[in-house]
């Protein structure tokens, strides 16, 4: 696939299949994801990775219980036993680094950086992605971080779900770059 191709046809998908993804997929992503551009060459990111649908499902409720906690103007949008936050995926993969209070924002970039390579590999295999943002708010969680997989002195940065996409990607559209100066 065409680079080109691969940046522009990416869609975040909210909708899969029941099909499972093979654990060789799984790992092309994951591959692809360490090769991104990291600060100080320490690639901080670790993964953590469920396929189990309880748990997939535990985490959707967790989080919603939580964005009802915290967002009570918006709480009736996570009121539903539809789930909104995983969109049931078969795969969720959650990269996380050491909590270190001196590089925390060195590593949400690093993180970041290695999801946006995830996201393209992961498409040009055929699959979905789309970056979960809402799940990590819990984070404020320790118990549920640890019951998920997370050791203690991880923290959660990028949560990403994954699978075969039910459907078209919808097209996608972007604004022009906007300059604010071209000296
Ligand atoms: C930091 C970040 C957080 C996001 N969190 C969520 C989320 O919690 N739930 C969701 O459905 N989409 C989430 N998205 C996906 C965006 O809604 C999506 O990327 C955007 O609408 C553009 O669409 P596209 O990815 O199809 O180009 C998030 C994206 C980013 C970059």
């Amino acid at each position: 696939m065409e680079l080109d191709e691969c940046i522009k046809g990416r869609r975040s998908v909210r909708a899969y299949t029941g099909e499972k993804v093979s654990k060789e997929q799984i790992e092309a992503v994951l591959e692809a994801g360490v090769w991104a551009p990291t600060g100080m060459g320490r690639q901080p990111w670790r993964f953590v990775i469920i396929e189990d649908k309880n748990l997939i499902k535990y985490v959707s409720d967790e989080t919603k219980k939580l964005l009802r906690e915290m967002m009570p103007d918006f709480a009736k949008r996570f009121e539903t036993e539809e789930d909104i936050i995983c969109y049931n995926a078969p795969v969720l993969i959650l990269i996380c680094t050491q909590t270190d209070k001196r590089t925390g924002q060195v590593n949400l970039l690093d993180s970041v950086l290695a999801a946006q390579n995830m996201f393209l590999k992961a498409y040009e295999i055929g699959l979905g992605t789309c970056y979960m943002g809402f799940i990590a708010y819990l984070n404020s969680k320790p118990e549920i971080l640890k019951k998920i997989g997370i050791p203690d002195g991880y923290e959660l940065q990028v949560p990403i779900i994954l699978g075969h996409p039910k459907g078209k990607l919808a097209g996608g559209k972007r604004n022009k770059p906007e300059i604010l100066k071209w000296s």
